[in-house]
């Protein structure tokens, strides 16, 4: 077949996969589609609530934001539903499972699509991996609530649990290794093998789960509620000590912005319904509302969790223990100590769908790396009677599962944020660009004012990554760069734009 790529464009680093390809992958796809737009909406709200909600807001209040946290939410949702309707832009016209790669390698070029497939890897692979690391954190503290004690040197990493001897005056173990994360990595991965059917089933289950508890925070939580803890709503900035003993500048409208950065975690995941298009049975319609809906759904509930929490407990009480579990001291403050064991359990369920579907998302980026020739045919590799790339899903499993119980993955919690803020900001310029440069092509779903919603996204996402910590960006830099030795080493050799036919 002819194609529309010239011999310079073949040589370019921005080459760019033409149109009929993406639509030959569509005909081609083995995947089963069973997804429909409840379930894929469940998909959205399953990998955005999970500890992020009741972890963050603690940090978040007392070191960046104080009662306007409420006002952190509003602005990282803002940065998220304009990014929510550029990939909803994106997957109504080309409803394939790589998601923002896909998009960028129709759009920008190989390029970028490359660096934006690698980056994901710190969305959905290492964001599964803090996951399962935050999910153990939770399940021991179930057990214990529950009269069990896992010993140390079995629930944390090496390290930590070197430093953990150290404080309580124990001899240092031989071996530590965090047995919880492995072992629920490897119930996850046991279950995306098996089909996408189950997958789906097993997380709609959690979300009612999880969603109920939310509920309940906020429903029993407005009672115990003291007006005067809002007062004033946006303290003046000032300068305090920060989480590292350093000063750092805090409140007022600079601590507004911070805070929005710091729970940005909280919001991460939306955008994997992207990655499901191919599992989907009405992809074009479907998967824009999913995005959509389940996004200002978790919106909202977050909303009126910061604005609970923090009329329950004054933001300047938020310290030491607290700060990891702001959610359940706040009801522990008020006498409500039962709720604790009903927030335990919601986070303990509630992380395993976030799991699943961050590695849900990662194999499927991968499938369509690979479907590309950038990466090996491994990791296209459909089983015969799952349906599923189940290879690949326990290739992932491997090293998630075994990086989460061996290091202490839990301070790179911040790249996975940059991974997915990247992501953000370029399917915000890809979309733009594509609407100048093809006007004409069919948009099942158009984002309304482009002019205005893509440039701010764009520098919404952009100021969001500029908070981070300067540690998580040299990290996340440090990965890009990885990658594109991989890209130059293998992926651009291997490419299938190599192989087709020239129209000159
Ligand atoms: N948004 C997800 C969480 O908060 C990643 O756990």
């Amino acid at each position: 077949m002819k194609t529309e790529i010239s011999t310079s464009q073949k040589k370019s680093f921005f080459r760019k996969k033409p149109l009929y390809l993406f639509e030959q992958d569509i005909k081609k796809n083995e995947l089963r589609k069973v997804l429909g737009k409840w379930s894929l909406t469940a998909i959205g709200i399953g990998a955005v609530i999970g500890g992020g909600i009741f972890v963050f807001t603690g940090t978040a209040a007392h070191y960046h934001a104080g009662p306007a946290l409420a006002l952190s939410f509003v602005i990282a949702g803002i940065g998220c539903v304009f990014a929510a309707l550029c990939y909803s832009e994106f997957a109504s016209m080309l409803p394939v499972e790589g998601s923002a790669y896909a998009y960028a390698y129709g759009t920008v070029g190989e390029l970028f699509a490359w660096v934006i497939g690698w980056g994901l890897v710190l969305e959905y692979a290492m964001g599964a991996m803090t996951v399962a690391v935050s999910w153990s954190g939770y399940f021991v503290k179930l057990v214990h609530l529950l009269g069990f004690d896992i010993p140390f040197w079995l629930r944390n990493d090496p390290f930590s649990a070197n430093i953990y001897a150290q404080q309580a005056g124990l001899e240092k173990p031989m071996f530590a290794l965090n047995l919880p994360a492995l072992l629920i990595v490897w119930v996850v991965t046991y279950i995306l093998v098996k089909g996408i059917k189950e997958a789906a089933g097993a997380n709609n289950l959690i979300v009612v789960l999880k969603v109920t508890a939310v509920l309940f925070v906020i429903i029993v939580g407005i009672f115990y509620v003291v007006p005067s803890n809002w007062h004033p709503f946006i303290p003046e900035a000032t300068v305090i000590t920060g989480e590292d003993g350093t000063p750092r500048q805090a409140y007022g409208w600079g601590g507004i912005v911070s805070g929005a950065s710091a729970i940005f975690f909280a919001y991460i995941g939306f955008d994997a319904v992207s990655t499901q298009a191919s599992e989907a049975v009405n992809p074009r319609k479907d998967i824009p509302f999913a995005i959509i809906v389940s996004l200002i759904f978790c919106t909202v509930l977050y909303l009126l969790v910061s604005i609970v929490l923090t009329g329950m407990i004054n933001y300047k009480e938020i310290v030491g223990e607290a700060l990891k579990a702001p959610v359940a001291y706040a009801f522990d403050k008020v006498g409500q100590t039962w709720a604790v064991y009903i927030i335990t359990f919601a986070a303990t369920a509630g992380l395993i769908s976030v799991m699943l579907v961050m590695m849900l998302g990662q194999t499927r980026v991968f499938l369509s790396m690979s479907k590309d020739g950038l990466l090996p045919s491994f990791f296209h590799s459909i089983h015969p009677r799952f349906k599923t790339p189940w290879k690949s899903t326990l290739l992932v499993g491997l090293i998630v599962s075994l990086v989460a119980a061996l290091t202490p993955i839990d301070v790179l919690g911040e790249m996975t944020s940059f991974g997915t803020l990247f992501a953000f900001a370029i399917v915000c310029i890809a979309v733009w660009l594509l609407r100048k440069r093809e006007p004409e092509r069919e948009r099942p779903f158009r984002v309304p004012a482009i002019n205005i919603i893509a440039p701010l996204g764009l520098i919404l996402n952009t100021i969001l990554i500029w908070q981070l910590s300067a540690l998580s960006k040299q990290l996340a830099i440090g990965w890009l760069l990885l990658g594109l030795i991989i890209y130059f080493g293998y992926g651009r050799k291997n490419s299938h734009l190599n192989k087709i036919e020239l129209n000159d």
